[in-house]
């Protein structure tokens, strides 16, 4: 595979036909509202992994990003956390992540995730805002798996679960106080 990745725009709108995925939530969001949420809305910016490999672009996965506010109160699994004060921890949202069935195995969520938390951490060095967290709420088991792999920690036992990856080990130490 040839991988490019590509914010999602609407020159890809005849890509999107094809995506398929068990999780029939993530298809129908790909194709009905991603490109709304991007353009029109301002709520979720969504990044196309591209296979170039045969010539003409294939869709081989996508990510969704947003920010989110996390509950002070919901942090207490992480002693890092909770020992932050009293007030939401903000971070970035990993909303939807997806691989096509027909590539599934094959290295694409590891590409996605990693190219996900790579924009993460390159805006909380270089961009104006701080934030604390890499967020996601995974829907199912297989998916809090796919991410507790990934080192995110699960907030709780149901689903859709409120997973969480402190970002502060992986940034560069602003400060020596
Ligand atoms: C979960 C999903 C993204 C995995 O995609 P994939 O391309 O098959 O995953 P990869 O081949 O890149 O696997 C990456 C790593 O995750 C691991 N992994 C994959 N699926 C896993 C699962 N369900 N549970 C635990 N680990 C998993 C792999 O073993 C691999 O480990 P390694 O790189 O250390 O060897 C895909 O199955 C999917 O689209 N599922 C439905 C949507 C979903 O659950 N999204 C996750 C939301 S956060």
């Amino acid at each position: 595979m040839a991988l490019r990745l590509e914010p999602l725009n609407r020159s890809h709108r005849p890509l999107l036909a094809d995506f398929q995925n068990p999780q029939a939530s993530l298809v129908d969001y790909l194709q009905r509202y991603a490109l709304r949420h991007a353009e029109k809305d301002l709520l979720a910016r969504t990044y196309l992994a591209l296979d170039t490999a045969m010539g003409t672009p294939r869709l081989a996965g996508y990510f969704s990003l947003a920010t989110v506010s996390v509950e002070r109160a919901s942090v207490v699994r992480l002693p890092e956390l909770d020992r932050l004060p009293r007030f939401p921890i903000p971070g970035i949202l990993l909303a939807r992540l997806a691989v096509d069935t027909r590539v599934r195995g094959q290295g694409l969520g590891r590409y996605l995730f990693e190219e996900a938390l790579g924009l993460t951490l390159q805006l909380a060095q270089t961009g104006p805002v701080a934030f604390r967290l890499f967020v996601t709420d995974a829907i199912d088991a297989e998916a809090a798996r796919f991410c507790q792999h990934f080192g995110l920690v699960p907030l709780g036992d149901d689903f859709p679960c409120r997973m969480v990856l402190d970002l502060r080990p992986l940034l560069p130490n602003r400060s020596s106080t």
